[in-house]
């Protein structure tokens, strides 16, 4: 049946406050009460055989599969690509001798997705398809699939898929990994870490007041907005300069912070708001840096640290996590500063200028 918001004045913000509940969804779904994965033995099998595994994927799921990499490298010790699926399509590399195709697809009937699919198989090369919808193009085309169980997805701006798809990858690179008897994998208790994730995003969305003030101060006046991060947060920069500028029509570019001077520095200026992520701690002093050198230029500077990188002036700090599912905290970071600057600004959240919520032509 049609869903509804309930009390929530937008699907988004009734989206970005289920996450700690599909978090929990998920761990029960996928994982035995023990922690165990539960995932098909033919896909496992599948999968073991893979010598590289290609990532395709298109906006918001893209973002997902550059986490998914970093998984499943660090899990599984199979080598990962991940390709725009507009761009894969039309210029395909080549390919390992195994290669194996996963596609993310919040919908599951992303056009320029879907072609690189039909010619994974024309090639005769295995498929999977992790989607939130079970009965989807892409998901009755693959030869296998994984629903993310995030519940149906109305905003346009994608938050609840974004982190069920990072924590869908978690649990299938700890099973393949665990297949693989890779002793990282063996080690990690996912089950735990989902647990806290949730909690962690539960803390996050109970402070509403919080992110509305801080997306006041920091993107209230601006038509500008940089993001920066290294290694795993610079993949969320990505995704939270993407969920900024598609609902509040900012100017906003993630870049990964050691680039900053080899370009995009040019543009600090006054008061520009940069918002920086900083939970890797091998290189957290690195970033230190590049946000001193915007603060110099009189950059407004929001900090987004976890625990064991925070520094006492920091604005947002974070429970540590697994490195590689930060993104399930820092992504919410990134929702909420978007969703409170789209509501300041008296734009409609839910139905932005211009997008859809899949896109079916190539
Ligand atoms: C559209 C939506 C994005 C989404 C992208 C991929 O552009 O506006 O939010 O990330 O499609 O969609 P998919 O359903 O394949 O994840």
């Amino acid at each position: 049946g049609e869903v509804s918001k309930g009390a929530y004045p937008t699907f988004m913000l009734k989206e970005i406050d289920e996450q700690p509940a599909v978090m929990r969804r998920i761990s029960q779904e996928y994982l035995t009460t023990s922690g165990q994965p539960q995932i098909e033995p033919k896909l496992l099998q599948t999968l073991a055989q893979a010598d590289r595994l290609y990532f395709v994927a298109a906006g918001t799921s893209y973002h997902a599969s550059l986490v998914g990499k970093r998984l499943f490298e660090k899990y599984t010790q199979i080598p990962a690509e991940v390709g725009v699926a507009s761009e894969f399509g039309y210029h395909w590399p080549i390919l390992s001798q195994q290669p194996v195709f996963i596609f993310l697809s919040q919908s599951g009937e992303t056009a320029d997705s879907r072609q690189v699919l039909i010619e994974a198989k024309r090639r005769h090369l295995p498929t999977l398809v992790i989607t939130n919808v079970a009965n989807s193009t892409l998901a009755r085309e693959s030869d296998y699939s994984l629903v993310l169980h995030a519940g149906p997805e109305i905003a346009v701006a994608s938050t609840k898929a974004y982190t069920a798809q990072i924590a869908v990858e978690a649990v299938l690179a700890k099973a393949l990994g665990e297949y693989l008897a890779i002793p990282a994998a063996l080690a990690w208790d996912l089950q735990m870490q989902l647990s806290l994730a949730a909690n962690g995003m539960a803390t996050l969305v109970d402070d509403k007041q919080g992110w509305a003030d801080l997306a006041a101060n920091f993107l209230g006046a601006s038509q500008d907005a940089f993001y920066l991060g290294r290694g795993i947060d610079y993949d969320v920069s990505l995704e939270a300069a993407l969920k900024l500028k598609e609902i509040s029509y900012v100017h906003t570019e993630g870049f990964a912070a050691g680039e900053l001077k080899h370009g995009t520095i040019a543009l600090i200026e006054q008061d520009v708001p940069v918002i920086t992520f900083i939970t890797e701690r091998t290189t957290a002093s690195h970033t230190r840096g590049n946000v001193q050198e915007v603060l110099a230029r009189g950059a407004q500077v929001l900090v987004i640290a976890s625990e064991a990188c925070q520094q006492a002036t920091d604005q947002i700090v974070l429970p540590e996590l697994t490195p590689e599912l930060m993104p399930l905290l820092t992504g919410v970071c990134g929702q909420l500063l978007a969703y409170y600057a789209t509501l300041q600004r008296g734009l409609n959240v839910d139905q932005p200028r211009n997008l859809a919520k899949s896109v079916t032509v190539e």
